[in-house]
């Protein structure tokens, strides 16, 4: 996924270029530049604690990650009952040929909507596709009244960021990674922390590997660059996608990004390859995989969006930053479903258990700045 697509963003030579021009309040205004996360795209993230039941249990679930922050759900709100759609048009294309992780999208909402539910005295109860496997609702969550249960993971949903800016030299103690996660009711799933210095350099290495295949695949990168979006005026617009404020710069960096003028999907490729071999993979403390044994299973992807988001909930609630990262399994499925020769998939079966086939990868580390909000279009 391209992390950027300013050209000139390594530069102050841009700047000045595009101030000559006389086009820098024009930009300024453009971009927003001079107050990131601001307007309607952000106001999921300020109100979604104020709505009351089933409502507001929805507001919560809708600032899930997903990929490419295509927000691929939809929710139908009955008197005691959620029933959880997936949005069929809304996904990457061939970075994600199987729908593999639009289905795990789905699932991260779902965790979110089951803690908001607890919150709200509303015991939740999840039935996994309830029309069978053909069927248009992927889930529904019933509820009936119960305690108001709050907790640490439901308090961390309005701060969890995708983080991909810099992290720490700090390392995450073994046990402290085993504490992130919590699989209990969603069977079939393990996590896989990669953590010690040479898998941790051979998965890095991987995760270079697949990034520079996948820009090379002309294919891949277009549908890549399809979900960024390049100005305000796009971003209030879709309140979807890629934005430059959730890349991880610092505030001067992100304002010189935002200053100036978009660049090609090309200047955007090299960019994430930059940034993937010298922050993204240089500064990870570790990472986590989750596997399973049956990745094409939607039930099992829907629970190891659950059991993602629980990771990601817990490591905000203790102040650890973490970078979503599938460049890997994106380039698994996209040789297997074009029929190339498999190059990733034995590569990542070196790192991993006999039997285990990895769904999800991500980084974690104490970080350097913290993460920045996304759009969110309304429930
Ligand atoms: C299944 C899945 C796959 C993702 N893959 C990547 C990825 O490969 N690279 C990346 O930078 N972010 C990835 N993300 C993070 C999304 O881009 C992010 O959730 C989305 O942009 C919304 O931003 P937020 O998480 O900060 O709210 C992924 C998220 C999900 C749920």
């Amino acid at each position: 996924m391209p992390t950027h697509t300013r050209r000139q963003v390594l530069t102050a030579l841009g700047v000045v270029a595009v101030a000559g021009t006389g086009a820098l309040t024009y930009r300024v205004h453009d971009t927003a530049a001079l107050s990131p996360g601001r307007g309607d795209a952000y106001d999921p993230w300020r109100h979604w604690r104020d709505t009351p039941g089933l409502p507001g249990a929805v507001a919560a679930a809708i600032l899930a990650p997903s990929p490419h922050n295509t927000q691929p759900w939809a929710f139908a709100i009955r008197a005691d009952a959620v029933d959880v759609h997936v949005d069929a048009a809304r996904h990457t294309g061939s970075v994600d040929p199987y729908r593999r992780e639009q289905y795990i999208g789905v699932g991260c909402a779902i965790e979110n909507l089951v803690l908001a539910c607890r919150a709200r005295g509303l015991r939740p109860d999840v039935a996994w596709q309830p029309d069978g496997p053909g069927g248009s609702r992927v889930a529904t969550v019933t509820v009936r009244p119960g305690p108001a249960e709050g907790g640490p993971l439901y308090d961390a949903i309005g701060d969890r960021h995708t983080n991909r800016g810099p992290y720490t030299a700090e390392p995450i103690p073994a046990a402290d990674l085993d504490a992130l996660a919590d699989p209990s009711g969603l069977p079939g799933l393990r996590v896989r922390w990669i953590a010690g210095p040479g898998p941790r350099a051979a998965l890095g290495r991987l995760l270079v590997d697949a990034a520079a295949a996948l820009c090379a695949d002309e294919t891949q990168s277009r549908d890549n660059f399809a979900w960024f979006r390049a100005n305000d005026e796009e971003i209030q617009r879709y309140r979807d996608g890629l934005t430059l404020g959730g890349q991880g710069f610092g505030p001067p960096k992100l304002a010189l990004a935002k200053l100036l003028p978009a660049s090609s999907r090309a200047d955007g490729d090299k960019f994430w390859l930059q940034q993937t071999a010298t922050v993204h993979t240089a500064t990870a403390a570790a990472y986590g995989v989750i596997t399973c044994a049956t990745p094409d299973d939607r039930a099992t992807q829907l629970a190891a969006g659950r059991l993602l988001e629980r990771i990601h909930l817990t490591a905000t609630a203790r102040g650890i930053a973490l970078h979503h990262m599938n460049q890997i399994t994106e380039r698994i499925d996209r040789e297997r479903d074009a029929g190339l020769t498999p190059a990733f998939a034995p590569r990542f079966a070196e790192l991993l258990p006999a039997g285990e086939h990895p769904l999800l990868t991500f980084r974690v580390g104490r970080p350097v700045r913290a993460g920045a909000p996304s759009p969110r279009r309304s429930r």
